[in-house]
Order: C-alpha cells, then sequence, then structure tokens
C-alpha cells in the first residue's frame, strides 16, 4: 500500500510549530514530511499479515485467533504462557500490577521511558546499570546496550532480595540508541540472577533487531539462524513484555511471555482488569492474526538486514557530514548527539528538542527528543534530571520510505550543521504534566 507524503514551505511549518507549542507530538501529521517520530506501529504490514487480517476470529472467549497466536509466540519465544494486551505499555502496566509495590527497586540496563513511568507510578525505583561506554557517542563497542554487571551485582547485594521484584533488560535498548544486548551478556546476567534468586524480564519490544546484531557481531553465531538466536536469548528469561508495534510489525498490540503458571494467573487477574478477557487482552482477533505472522516476517534474516541497512545508510550519510551520532548504529533509529551538535545551547534550553524542532523547520523531518524532557523531574527532589546523553531519535518506520528518502533526511540535517553556529537559543517550558511529559509539553523560544 502506498501513502502520499505533503510537503510545505518553511513559513507554514514555522506556524504550524509555533501552533504546536514547539512540541513536536502535537503537530498534524499533514504538517510532516517526512514522519521518523517513531518505528512504533508505524510499518507497513505484509501481503501475509493483510490476508490474516481477513480471517479473524472475533469470538470473546477462545477464538482461534488467540490460539495462533499463542502458537506464534511459543514458536518463536519458548515461552508456554502469555497474557494479549492492547500495547507494551499495557504489558508493563499488567506485569508490574503484578510483581512491583511501592520501595521496591527494578534495576536493568536502561529502562525505556514508559517502564521507568510505570515502576516510579508505583513509588518503586528504576534504577539503571548501563555500562560506561554507552554513554560515548564515539566510541566503537558492538553491544552498548550491556548491563553492567558490577553495578547490577552490587545492587543485588546491597538491597534485601524482597525489595527487588525483577530485573528488565531491554533488547535492544532504546534509550542508549537502539542498542543490542550481547548474548553473553543475556547469559551472565541470568547466571547472577540465579545467583541471587531473583526473576529476569525481557523488555522485548526489538527482540529481532537484538538477534541480528548478535549474529551479525557475536563470535560463534554467525552460522546460527535468527530463530535460534531468538530461542536462545528468551532461554534465559524469565519472561517478557511485548510492544508488537515494533518487531512485530502491526500498528497496534502487546503480550506478555511468561514461564511460570503461578505469575500467568496472578496477571491474568489485572489483564482482565485493565485490558479485557485472557484470550483477546484488548487486541480484536484480526490483530491478533497479524501479529502472529508479524512475528515470523519480523524474525526473516532478510528483512532485518534489508532494514537494518537501511538505517545504516542514514547513518553513514550523517557519519561523513561530519555529524555527531550514536555509533555503531542502532537497529531502529539514529541517534543523534545533540550536546555535540548544538554546544551553545545550555542544557537548561532542552538542547535535543531545540534540534528536532530545527529540523522540522528545515526539511518538514519530524524525529524526536530523548533527553532531559523525555527524562522528567525526579519524582523525589522534583528537580529536572539531566540525563548524560541528550539525544534526537530519527526513528525508522518498518518496510515504509526508500533510500532516497533518507537522502533528503541527510541533506536536511546537514544543512542545520552547516548553520549551528548561529543556533544559541534553546527553548522553555510553560507547561508540563507530572510524568511522562514529553508526551503533551508545551514549550516557547527563550
Ligand atoms: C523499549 C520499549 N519498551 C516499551 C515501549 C512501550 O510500548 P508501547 O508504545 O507499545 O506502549 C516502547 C515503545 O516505544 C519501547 O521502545
Amino acid at each position: 500500500m502506498v501513502e502520499p507524503i505533503r510537503r510545505s514551505t518553511r513559513e507554514e511549518r514555522e506556524e504550524w510549530i509555533k501552533y504546536a507549542n514547539y512540541n513536536l507530538f502535537n503537530l498534524h501529521s499533514n504538517q510532516v514530511f517526512i514522519d521518523l517520530l517513531t518505528d512504533s506501529g508505524t510499518g507497513a504490514m505484509s501481503d501475509k499479515q493483510w490476508s490474516e487480517m481477513m480471517i479473524g476470529d472475533e469470538s470473546y472467549a477462545g477464538s482461534s485467533s488467540y490460539y495462533k497466536l499463542k502458537h506464534a509466540i511459543k514458536d518463536i519465544t519458548g515461552f508456554d504462557y502469555f497474557l494479549p494486551t492492547h500495547q507494551g505499555r499495557a504489558a508493563e502496566n499488567v506485569l508490574f500490577s503484578t510483581l512491583v509495590k511501592e520501595g521496591d527497586i527494578v534495576p536493568g540496563n536502561s529502562h525505556f521511558d514508559t517502564t521507568k513511568a510505570h515502576i516510579e507510578f508505583r513509588k518503586a525505583h528504576a534504577l539503571d546499570c548501563t555500562i560506561d561506554e554507552a554513554f560515548d557517542t564515539t566510541l566503537d563497542h558492538p553491544f552498548k546496550g550491556n548491563i553492567n554487571l558490577d553495578k547490577l551485582e552490587k545492587v543485588l547485594i546491597d538491597n534485601p532480595k524482597e525489595k527487588i521484584p525483577l530485573i528488565i533488560v531491554t533488547v535492544t535498548c532504546n534509550s542508549s540508541g537502539g542498542q543490542p544486548v550481547s548474548m553473553k551478556n543475556m547469559r551472565e546476567v541470568s547466571e547472577l540472577a540465579k545467583k541471587h534468586d531473583i526473576p529476569v524480564y525481557y523488555d522485548s519490544a526489538r527482540f529481532a533487531e537484538n538477534a541480528y546484531f548478535i549474529k551479525i557481531r557475536e563470535k560463534g553465531y554467525s552460522d546460527i539462524n535468527i530463530r535460534d538466536i531468538v530461542k536462545e536469548m528468551f532461554s534465559y528469561a524469565d519472561g517478557m513484555t511485548m510492544s508488537s508495534k515494533k518487531d512485530a510489525i502491526v500498528n497496534m498490540g502487546g503480550f506478555i511471555g511468561l514461564r511460570h503458571k503461578d505469575i500467568f494467573d496472578r496477571a491474568s487477574v489485572y489483564n482482565i482488569l485493565f485490558e479485557g478477557f485472557i484470550t483477546y487482552g484488548g487486541m480484536s482477533g484480526r490483530d491478533m492474526n497479524a501479529l502472529a505472522q508479524g512475528l515470523y516476517d519480523g524474525t526473516e534474516f532478510d528483512y532485518l538486514e534489508t532494514r537494518i541497512d537501511q538505517v545504516a545508510f542514514l547513518g553513514q550519510l550523517l557519519k561523513e557530514a561530519g555529524i555527531p551520532v550514536q555509533y555503531p548504529f542502532g537497529g531502529h533509529a539514529i541517534f543523534v548527539d545533540a550536546k555535540r551538535f548544538l554546544p551553545n545551547i545550555p542544557k537548561e534550553e532542552y538542547i535535543a528538542q531545540t534540534l528536532a524542532v530545527e529540523l522540522y523547520l528545515e526539511g518538514g523531518v519530524r524525529g524526536v527528543e530523548i533527553g532531559s524532557i523525555m527524562a522528567d523531574r525526579d519524582p523525589e527532589t522534583g528537580l529536572n534530571r539531566y540525563p548524560d546523553l541528550e539525544l534526537m531519535r530519527l526513528a525508522i518506520p518498518r518496510r515504509t520510505y526508500t533510500n532516497d528518502h533518507m537522502k533528503y533526511i541527510a541533506a536536511s540535517l546537514i544543512n542545520v550543521y552547516e548553520r549551528r553556529s548561529k543556533i544559541t537559543k534553546g527553548l522553555r517550558i510553560v507547561k508540563e504534566a507530572p510524568i511522562l511529559r514529553h508526551f503533551t509539553v508545551e514549550l516557547e523560544r527563550v
């Protein structure tokens, strides 16, 4: 299927972004020429997925679509139990309602914003045990998504076991730049967790891209096929949350995969409460069918190679122009190091957001801030948090744009880079929500 996209003038974009309060989430999609806001739910479904949509079973309970999805999840991930949810954060809501309570500590490699928010909403602490190499965007490290095992072990030793309900490994790690976790690291995290008797869950939105990087970069995996790598990855976990809108290439959907029946039974109560009966959980039968097929589409080597090469194609064009980007390139997006791109903007004026606004004005390209606005305020002190990395993410939808679009995006960002010394003022917040503020924040120019 083909969708038209619309060009606009700089004058129009000046007016639209002002009206949107300098928040790119507030733009209408027809005010955007190339939309890199997210790779979530924005991919194009395949012919097989569309044909599956036609034969969805919409029975309230026990539909054949549910069983088709259950079979696909078992086949791809190895998990015996699963609960459907309408998207990834809903899976987090159900799982954390089951496992996390006030005062708990949840360590991980680097929690995604909705994961962190769901933990902090329960007055628990989300603790990042990121490897130091991930903070240096120039450093060539094959697995910047890895957990620092020393940091993790310290958390496990310093706190009572009852306070750590789970460890979360995000594959690939969105917050540190779509960076993969190695199989070795997953194995070691599992061993450490077993030693301390703490369960491990994967935030699995981009598990297939992670498997691709293992195949390409990790010793001993080049001859193993993607589906076997995926199986081994999940063999080190007790369960998973999934936003199916990424690597399962559907427009909406999610699920929880579980190894243990007792957790499944407890989580089922919250699934019924928040999502729907356990055999549909917020999804229609046709959506479950498309998702079941998408799990197979998304774990094809040829598809993954084409996708990740396209992301790298954009990354290479930017890198060759001298633009500071997280390196090696991530799986789903190119992350521009905004602090190095715009050194004249103080951190209090939201550097990555300023860069995203400039890119939109330049070429109608919509990226997203992964920086201090997204980091929210510290729930205890109420002060702004300034993460080490202040990034603008250019997320590439799956099976949607061509490499000519990549060239246009690169040209637009290069134009901004050439006039970067003239960009000296950023933005200030005029209105914000207490949690996940980046979605609705209102800003003005300083
Ligand atoms: C790593 C990760 N976890 C969880 C989520 C939340 O998923 P959803 O947007 O489907 O609620 C996302 C979404 O971008 C994500 O990237």
